[in-house]
């Protein structure tokens, strides 16, 4: 979801229904306020979450929301689905005004998702210019070994994006059990470089993503509102 910025006189205009000519007489009449102050100029810029009123009435109000989801298999990571029960309909009780999912997970993967209705922090986080580490345990039905590592390090060729996957870690935990860490995030991305051994994933689970780690204490389909070190620890970039 792309930030929600523009012009003041842009979204009154829209949002009274009058033309830009009357929004420029609120603006000299001292009518509009952005964030408590007077509004000077009609290109002054706003974004989802500026507080605009006007006349005295408030015409928008929204607080930043920042979620972590214990995602279990089956639970689509969508805001909407028609067959499968959604990431959004387990944040019960939660405003769901603009909440969109900052990095996907597959139909059966389970672990960390993280929800906001802050399209600036989520395109920081999920920016491939960003490189923001994502790690992951996977268990697999064959065996694996060192070869495995090597390959993910060295980079996958994948024909339909025409690129080759940046250097990924391989850790081996047991011999069906490793840590994979991504600095991207390719459709089913890391099924297919297991694929590239024939060795099918059986179970995919998400542990961070940067410096945010899963709560433990989060139960499957629990979720919480992410700290604020968690939250600061995006870096913004633009
Ligand atoms: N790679 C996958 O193949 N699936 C996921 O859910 C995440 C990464």
């Amino acid at each position: 979801m792309a930030s929600k910025r523009g012009r003041i006189d842009t979204f009154i205009a829209k949002k009274l229904q009058i033309p830009k000519k009357s929004v420029r007489s609120l603006i000299a009449n001292q009518q509009l306020l952005l964030n408590g102050d007077m509004v000077m100029s009609p290109d002054t810029q706003i974004d989802e979450f500026s507080v605009i009123e006007c006349q005295g009435l408030v015409l928008q109000q929204r607080q930043r929301a920042y979620w972590m989801l214990h995602k279990p298999q089956g639970v689509v990571s969508a805001t909407v689905d028609e067959q499968h029960q959604t990431a959004l309909d387990l944040l019960k009780g939660v405003d769901k005004d603009l909440l969109h999912i900052a990095g996907r997970l597959d139909l059966n993967s389970t672990g960390l998702l993280l929800i906001t209705n802050d399209a600036r922090w989520s395109q920081a986080l999920m920016s491939p210019d960003n490189k923001v580490t994502k790690r992951y345990l996977v268990t697999l039905a064959n065996p694996i070994d060192e070869t495995y590592a090597v390959a993910f390090a060295k980079g996958m060729w994948f024909e339909y994006e025409g690129i080759t996957t940046q250097a990924a870690k391989l850790t081996i935990v047991s011999r069906h059990q490793a840590i994979v860490e991504l600095n991207e995030g390719k459709y089913h991305q890391i099924k297919r470089m297991f694929g590239r051994f024939n060795n099918p994933v059986v179970a995919l689970h998400r542990e961070s993503i940067g410096q945010i780690e899963l709560d433990n204490n989060l139960q499957l389909g629990e979720f919480r509102a992410l700290s604020v070190d968690e939250i600061d620890s995006v870096k913004l970039t633009f």
